[in-house]
Order: structure tokens, then C-alpha cells, then sequence
């Protein structure tokens, strides 16, 4: 292999194979996955870190190697997870970002960045109806979930920052039974306890609402818990139902609770005037978490905590022994660390500010509105496809369904199967869910630059899948 020479040569040779393999993904002329199993793997990828350096070579190399084996996640046919397509305009923010490389902590290393941050944050709080706050980027939705619940926790219980919640009753948080689990792990580690978030019941739609809460306010208190906040899930991640946030306000407001929304999933949402009204009653909410990387298609990680009240994040987070960073002087208070977790942190601003840049609110709303078509679409096959079965009504973006099975057997065992087959054929990656109804492949509409075709020849490669399932099943039973 002829060594390049100078940096422009390593980067162009670099970035001509991740276009390529852009190429071949987004038209989808390679399998979305090829999936080999984890031993197989090892010995591909040659893990070994010793010897000498390989130099240009090694670099080119192991690109290659990483992409011939990375999943596809900008493939039509990856519907697996919440997070995918491609965004040209913040992958261009990724590459800035990663050539400046710097840290989130002061304005005076990451001048543009934070300025950035602090006029993107603006704008997401233009959406919430509040007319105060202010927010962070932050690691993920788990990890904005997490610093709510801190906030919640230090609120209402003055001292705690100081002197932990030693000496406090049990105290109990409500969530929906289908929030997310980070919730839990908030729970473990603001030192609340796993067993203080109590799930509520959900209604036929998935959403929890006001009079399952009260009943579980009651419960919760008989056993001597002390409730201080309750969170509202603005699109779960099964079946991307909205609590009736306006009446978690209502019940927040009653029992002076924090209201946390969490919106991890579908608060992009929020950006079409179509799907605004699923949010009535945030403009009384305490915070609200809010991530681009799931559905204004963001490369990871891309998450925003927005809190109404606009000095809490300081009061609360910040710790005063670090004059080794944090100095006075007069652009001190545009310093953002103070209000983080995280002492080094990186720029997450830049490439959803340049995706807000390329498309506009307009073109964003435009994008929200097509995943409701495309949802609709797949509602559409699989409610009239006779090889299908809807399995729970369409909230928003996931659409539940799976494959009838042929009398006596087991459909959770069917259509498990038939779900690996499809990632061991490379065919299309969607990953499956436990409802009521039992398991469930969800189907998840984030990447506004499917075609209907695109959804076509996946439920035409679920169906193919189900043929070569009831075969084997056939086959083995013959036997
Ligand atoms: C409702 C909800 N909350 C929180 C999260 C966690 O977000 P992240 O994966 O960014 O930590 C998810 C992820 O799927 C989610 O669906």
C-alpha cells in the first residue's frame, strides 16, 4: 500500500472509505449488518495492541477493518434502536468538533462552543412555554434523567447538597410503568434507592394520567414514603406514548412535587406545530430532558436538560475548590462547568447547531411530520396485511406488530426467531419489546429519509423471515 505522505493525503484517504461506505449504506448495496458471532469477530479484527507502530498503513488499515464490520446505522433497513439515518450537516459539526478539540468548562478554552450551547439551550426553551430557564448538554437522556432527579432531590430537601439526605423519611418518586429504567439508576445514585420509584399504572395508550397517580399517591403514603417528584415520559420507549402531562402538572402542582418530563425520546416532537398539543401542561414542569440524538437524527451523544428555574443548576452542582480552572474575572460567568457534572466535557453544541442551521425550524417541523406519515404508513401494512397483527395502537413513531403464527405455536418463540434470523441474514435490523400483549417487534420511525418503499421491503423481508421460520418449524417437526 502506497503511504501517504501528509496530513490532507491521510484524511482524504481516510475520509474517501467512510464515504464509500456512507455510499453503500445509505443506498443500502450492502447488508445493513453482517453480523458474525463474537469469537469469529475476535479473530477478524486481530485485537492485539504491541509491537511496532504501524503508522499511515496501520491507519488506513484498521479503518477498513472498522468499517467492514460496523453495523450500518444509516441503512434503510436499520429500525432497530433510537438513533440512526444520516445528517450530513452534523456529521460536518462532528469533524469541526473533533479537530478543535476542547472542553466544555470555560468560555475562555471553548469560546464558541459555549456561546453556542447557551443560544441553542435558549432556543429549546423557547419551546417549553416557560419564560425562564436554563439547561446543559449533557452525556445522554439516562444522564439528564439523573441530574433532574438531583435537582428534584436538592430542591425540596435544602441541605441535601451539603449534607447528603441522611435522617430523611423513605421518599418515593412516581414514574410510569414504562418509563425508562434510568430512572431507576437515577434513583440508585442520587442515593434515593431503586425501591423509591413507584410505577404507575398506564391506560389502554400506554400514558399515565392523573387519577392513577392519586391512587398511587395514596398507596405510597400508607407505606410511610414521602413523594417529592413524579415524571412524566413525553414518548416511552416501547410505544412512544405521552403521559397526560397537563394532568401530571395538575397532580404535580396539588402535592408540590418536581416535575421532571422526560422527553428523551420524542420531545423533537415538539418542533411541529402538529405534535405540539401532546404537551400541554409542560409550561408547568420544573425540567425537561430533551435529546437530538434520537429524533433529530444527531450522531451520538447529543442530550439537553432544560430547567425552568434559571440558577438552580449553578446553586445546586457547583463545588467552589477548582480556582485551578475556574478563575474570576469578567467572562467568568459565562463559564458553564460550574452548572456540570463533568469537569471535561465535550462539545455536543456544534453539530446540532449546524443541523438547526441547515434546516431551519421549518425543515426540522417538515422532517417531525414526515416520520407521522411514515408511521402511518407502517400502521397501515401491518393492520392490513394479513401476515401481520398490529400489537398496539400507534402513539406516534413506534409501530408494534408481529407475525401471525400458524395454529399451536408459540408466537413470542416465533417471532423472537424470526427477529435474529433477520439480523444473521443481514436483511433488517428492528429489535423487539414485551407488552401486554406479549413480545412485540417495534418498529421505530426516526430517519425521515425512508421512502414507503424502504418500509415495503422491510415488512417484505419480515414476512420472508416468517416463511423460512414456519420451514424449519415444519422440518423439525417431521423429524
Ligand atoms: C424515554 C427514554 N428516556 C431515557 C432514555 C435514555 O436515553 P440515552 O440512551 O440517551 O441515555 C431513553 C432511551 O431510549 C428513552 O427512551
Amino acid at each position: 500500500m502506497e503511504q501517504p505522505s501528509s496530513r490532507k493525503a491521510v484524511l482524504s484517504e481516510i475520509l474517501d472509505r467512510v464515504d464509500a461506505w456512507l455510499e453503500d449504506s445509505l443506498t443500502g448495496a450492502e447488508p445493513v449488518i453482517d453480523f458474525q458471532r463474537p469469537e469469529v469477530l475476535k479473530a477478524k479484527l486481530d485485537l492485539r495492541l504491541d509491537g511496532k507502530g504501524g503508522g499511515t498503513d496501520a491507519l488506513i488499515a484498521e479503518t477498513e477493518k472498522y468499517l467492514r464490520h460496523a453495523v450500518r446505522t444509516a441503512h434503510p433497513a436499520y429500525l432497530n434502536q433510537l438513533f440512526g439515518g444520516f445528517n450530513l450537516a452534523a456529521f460536518a459539526g462532528e469533524i469541526v468538533t473533533a479537530a478543535t478539540n476542547t472542553s466544555m468548562y470555560t468560555y475562555e478554552v471553548a469560546p464558541v462552543a459555549t456561546l453556542m450551547e447557551m443560544a441553542v439551550v435558549e432556543k429549546m426553551r423557547s419551546y417549553t412555554g416557560w419564560t425562564t430557564g436554563t439547561g446543559s448538554m449533557m452525556t445522554g437522556g439516562s444522564n439528564t434523567n439523573l441530574v433532574a432527579m438531583l435537582l428534584a432531590r436538592n430542591s425540596i430537601f435544602k441541605g441535601a447538597k451539603e449534607e447528603g439526605i441522611t435522617g430523611l423519611p423513605k421518599l418515593a418518586v412516581f414514574v410510569s410503568e414504562r418509563a425508562h429504567f434510568s430512572m431507576l439508576k437515577a434513583a440508585n445514585t442520587t442515593g434515593i434507592g431503586a425501591a423509591a420509584v413507584v410505577k404507575v399504572p398506564v391506560d389502554e395508550n400506554g400514558r399515565m394520567r392523573g387519577a392513577a397517580l392519586e391512587q398511587a399517591m395514596k398507596e405510597t403514603i400508607a407505606r410511610g414514603r414521602m413523594p417529592f417528584m413524579v415524571c412524566s415520559t413525553a414518548g416511552t420507549t416501547e410505544t412512544g406514548s405521552f403521559d397526560a402531562i397537563d394532568e401530571v402538572s395538575d397532580f404535580a402542582e396539588r402535592h408540590k412535587l418536581w416535575h421532571h418530563v422526560d422527553g428523551s425520546w420524542c420531545a423533537g416532537l415538539i418542533l411541529s406545530p402538529r405534535y405540539r398539543p401532546l404537551f400541554k401542561g409542560l409550561d408547568r414542569a420544573d425540567s425537561f430532558s430533551w435529546n437530538p440524538h434520537k429524533l433529530m437524527n444527531i450522531p451520538l451523544v447529543c442530550s439537553v436538560l432544560l430547567v425552568k428555574d434559571p440558577n438552580i443548576m449553578r446553586r445546586e452542582i457547583q463545588s467552589h475548590d477548582a480556582d485551578y480552572i475556574y478563575h474570576e474575572n469578567d467572562t467568568s460567568h459565562y463559564d458553564m462547568g460550574p452548572a456540570s457534572l463533568q469537569c471535561g466535557r465535550r462539545v455536543d453544541v456544534l453539530k446540532l447547531w449546524m443541523a438547526w442551521k441547515y434546516y431551519g425550524d421549518d425543515g426540522y417541523a417538515a422532517r417531525i411530520e414526515r416520520l407521522g406519515e411514515l408511521a402511518a404508513y407502517a400502521t397501515r401494512r401491518a393492520e392490513t396485511d394479513p401476515q401481520f397483527e398490529l400489537t398496539f395502537p400507534t402513539q406516534t413513531l413506534n409501530v408494534n406488530f408481529r407475525c401471525a403464527v400458524p395454529e399451536g405455536v408459540d408466537a413470542d418463540r416465533f417471532n423472537e426467531n424470526l427477529r435474529y434470523r433477520l439480523i444473521r441474514e443481514g436483511s433488517a435490523m428492528v429489535n423487539y419489546c414485551r407488552l401486554d400483549s406479549g413480545l412485540s417487534i417495534r418498529l421505530v420511525l426516526l430517519n425521515p429519509d425512508l421512502t414507503e418503499a424502504d418500509l415495503d421491503r422491510f415488512f417484505d423481508a419480515v414476512a420472508d423471515a416468517a416463511e423460512a421460520e414456519r420451514t424449519a418449524l415444519q422440518a423439525a417437526a417431521e423429524h
